[in-house]
C-alpha cells in the first residue's frame, strides 16, 4: 500500500474522530475527577492529540512529577489514558479480574486485532498458554539449536572482517532474530527461508500501521475499513505456502498412527499447538495465524531490546571487557546452554539496566476498563478508557533507583550481591518498579525465551566482533506517541574481534 493512500485514509479518519469526540462527552464527565495533563480549551481535543503524537514521553513525565503517588489522565489518539503511579495502585491493578481490566482488550484496541492478526487471536488466544507452558518448558532442550542458528546467521549475514563494516542495525538484526526464534518455533529448513523471514518481519510492521489506522474509525465503520486495510489475508496466503505443507504432514501422521503422539514427532511450536488444539483450531488457516501471531509478539520486541543494548555497549564501552570476561568464564564451564545464560549475572544486570533507563515505551502495562472500577484509594475509572503505567518515569525515579537517570550497568548485579538477594533482581522478573515484560498474570509469557535468546545473541556478538557506533554518544531514540525506536540511520561498525594477540600479529606479523 502506498504512503499517499495511508495519508488520505488518515485524514478521513481524523475527520471522523472529531465527530466521535462529541459523542464521547458523557463518559468524560465521569473522568473529570481525575486530573488532566494538557490543555482544556475548546480545541484541546485536537491540540492534545497532536501534542501526544509528538511529546507523549514528556507529557507522561510531567504528570508523574505533578501527581506522583496518585493518578492522572492524558488524551491519546484513540481514548483517554489513565496513568497510575504508586506501587500500591499497581499491586491493586495486578489483582483485578479481567472482566474489569482487560489486557487482551487493550491490545485488541491498540492493533485493531480482529482485522490485523485475526479474530481467533481475540476470541480464544490459546497460543498464549502454549508459549507460557510447552514452549517455555522446552527452552533447555532446544537451546543448542537456537545457539547454532545464531552462529550460522551471523557468519552468513555479517561475516567477521578485519576492516570495520558499517551496518544499519534494524534490518540485519530483525533477520537474525527471526531466524533464531523460528529455529525454535518451526525448525530447519523453514527458519532460513528468505520469503518466510521477510513475511514475518514485515507482518509486524504492517499490523502496527494498519492497526492504528483502523483504530481511528468509529466502530460501525471498522468492519469496512478493516476489510480494506487488513494486512492479514495476503500474509496468511503467503504464510500458508510455507507452513501448509508442514501442517498437512502433521495431520497425515496423526491419521496414519491414529494418535497425536506419533513417533519422532518434532518438538516445535506446531506440535505444541496441535497438542492442545481442538475443533476449528485444527485447520491450516488457524494454525498459521497462531504462528504469525507468536512471531508478531516475538520479533520486534526482541529487536528493540537488542538494538538499544548494542547502543549502550558502544556508549559505555568500559563494560565490554567485564562482560566478555564473564561470558567466557561461564561458557567455558557450562557450554552455550540455558544454564550458562542463567549464570551470567553481570550480563543480566547490564541488559536489564539498559531497558530500565531506555524503555521503548513511556506508557505500558495497558488494561482496558470493561466495567467501571474503583481503586483502593477511591479513584473510579470508567468503562472504555485505558489504564496503564508511566513506566519510563517510574523506572527513572530516584526513589526506586538511586540516581535513577544515571546508567549503571552493574546496578542489579550489585543489588543481587546483597544478603539474601541472590535470586532477586533478575531481568525476567516483573516487579512493581520494573515493567519490561509487563506485570501480573498477563506478563509476557515469552520472557524466559526472550531473555535467553537475547543473551545468546549479544554474547555471541561480544565474543565475535569489536563494535562501535559512528555517531558520538550513540544513536538517539525517536519517539512517536508513547513508543520509541532507535534511530536506524546511525551506522554501527563491526569488525572481527581483535584480541590483544591479534593486534600484535597484525602490527608486526602482517608485513
Ligand atoms: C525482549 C523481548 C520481549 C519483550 C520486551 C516483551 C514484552 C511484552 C509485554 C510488555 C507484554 C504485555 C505484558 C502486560 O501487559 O503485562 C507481552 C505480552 C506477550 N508476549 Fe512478549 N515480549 C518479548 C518477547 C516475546 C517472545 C519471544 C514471545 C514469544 C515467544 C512473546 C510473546 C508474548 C505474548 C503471546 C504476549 C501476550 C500475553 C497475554 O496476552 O497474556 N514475547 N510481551
Ligand atoms: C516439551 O513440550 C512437550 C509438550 O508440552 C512436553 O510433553 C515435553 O515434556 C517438553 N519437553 C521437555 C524436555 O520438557
Amino acid at each position: 500500500m502506498t504512503v499517499s493512500r495511508y495519508i488520505l485514509i488518515a485524514t478521513l479518519a481524523f475527520l471522523i474522530l472529531i465527530a466521535k469526540h462529541f459523542r464521547g462527552r458523557k463518559r468524560e464527565r465521569t473522568l473529570d475527577a481525575i486530573p488532566t495533563i494538557g490543555a482544556t480549551g475548546p480545541f484541546s481535543f485536537i491540540t492534545n492529540r497532536w501534542n501526544f503524537l509528538r511529546n507523549a514521553r514528556d507529557i507522561f513525565q510531567e504528570g508523574y512529577d505533578k501527581y506522583r503517588g496518585g493518578v492522572y489522565k492524558v488524551q491519546s489518539l484513540h481514548s483517554w489514558m489513565v496513568a497510575i503511579t504508586s506501587p500500591k495502585l499497581i499491586e491493586d491493578m495486578r489483582k483485578i479480574p479481567d472482566e474489569y481490566l482487560s489486557s487482551l482488550e487493550a491490545v485488541v484496541d491498540l492493533i485493531s486485532m480482529d482485522y490485523t492478526v485475526g479474530k481467533p487471536m481475540h476470541h480464544d488466544p490459546y497460543q498464549v498458554s502454549v508459549v507460557k507452558g510447552s514452549m517455555t518448558r522446552n527452552i533447555t532442550v532446544r537451546f543448542s539449536e537456537v545457539r547454532d542458528e545464531i552462529v550460522a546467521a551471523f557468519s552468513e549475514l555479517l561475516p567477521p572482517q578485519d576492516a570495520w563494516v558499517p551496518t544499519k542495525l534494524n534490518p540485519l538484526m530483525a533477520k537474525i532474530i527471526c531466524r533464531a526464534s523460528n529455529r525454535f518455533f518451526v525448525g530447519l529448513p523453514l527458519c532460513r527461508n528468505e520469503d518466510y523471514i521477510d513475511l514475518n518481519v514485515g507482518f509486524a510492521m504492517q499490523v502496527a500501521i494498519s492497526g492504528q489506522l483502523i483504530g481511528l474509525f468509529p466502530d460501525f465503520i471498522k468492519p469496512i475499513a478493516g476489510k480494506i486495510l487488513s494486512p492479514l489475508p495476503r500474509n496468511l496466503k503467503r504464510a500458508n505456502k510455507h507452513l501448509g505443507p508442514l501442517i498437512q504432514e502433521r495431520f497425515s501422521q496423526e491419521k496414519e498412527y491414529g494418535t497425536t503422539d506419533w513417533p519422532d514427532k518434532p518438538n516445535d511450536l506446531l506440535s505444541w499447538l496441535l497438542d492442545v488444539a481442538t475443533g476449528s483450531q485444527r485447520t491450516m488457516d488457524d494454525l498459521t495465524m497462531r504462528v504469525l501471531a507468536v512471531n508478531f509478539g516475538a520479533i520486534h520486541t526482541t529487536l528493540l531490546t537488542l538494538t538499544s543494548t548494542l547502543n549502550y555497549l558502544c556508549r559505555y564501552p568500559q563494560y565490554i571487557d567485564i562482560l566478555r570476561a564473564e561470558i567466557e568464564t561461564v561458557t567455558e564451564e557450562h557450554g552455550w546452554t540455558k544454564q550458562a545464560m542463567g549464570r551470567m549475572r553481570k550480563f543480566d544486570s547490564f541488559l536489564k539496566e539498559v531497558q530500565r533507563v531506555e524503555p521503548a515505551a513511556c506508557f505500558g502495562v495497558l488494561r482496558k476498563v470493561m466495567k467501571d472500577y474503583t481503586f483502593a484509594d477511591g479513584t473510579t475509572v470508567p468503562t472504555g478508557v485505558t489504564v496503564g503505567i508511566p513506566i519510563r518515569a517510574i523506572q527513572r525515579d530516584d526513589c526506586y533507583y538511586p540516581d535513577g537517570n544515571t546508567f549503571n550497568g552493574l546496578r542489579f548485579y550489585e543489588m543481587r550481591e546483597g544478603d539474601g538477594e541472590s535470586l532477586k533482581h533478575q531481568m525476567v522478573t516483573p516487579t512493581s518498579d520494573y515493567f519490561l515484560f509487563g506485570s501480573g498474570r498477563h506478563a509476557c509469557p515469552g520472557r524466559f525465551f526472550a531473555v535467553n535468546e537475547l543473551k545468546a545473541l549479544v554474547a555471541h556478538m561480544l565474543l565475535t566482533y569489536d563494535i562501535k557506533v559512528e555517531r558520538e554518544g550513540g544513536a538517539e531514540m525517536k519517539w512517536l506517541a508513547a513508543n520509541a525506536i532507535q534511530d536506524n540511520d546511525v551506522h554501527f561498525l563491526f569488525r572481527k574481534r581483535h584480541t590483544n594477540m591479534n593486534v600484535v600479529c597484525n602490527e608486526h606479523g602482517g608485513a
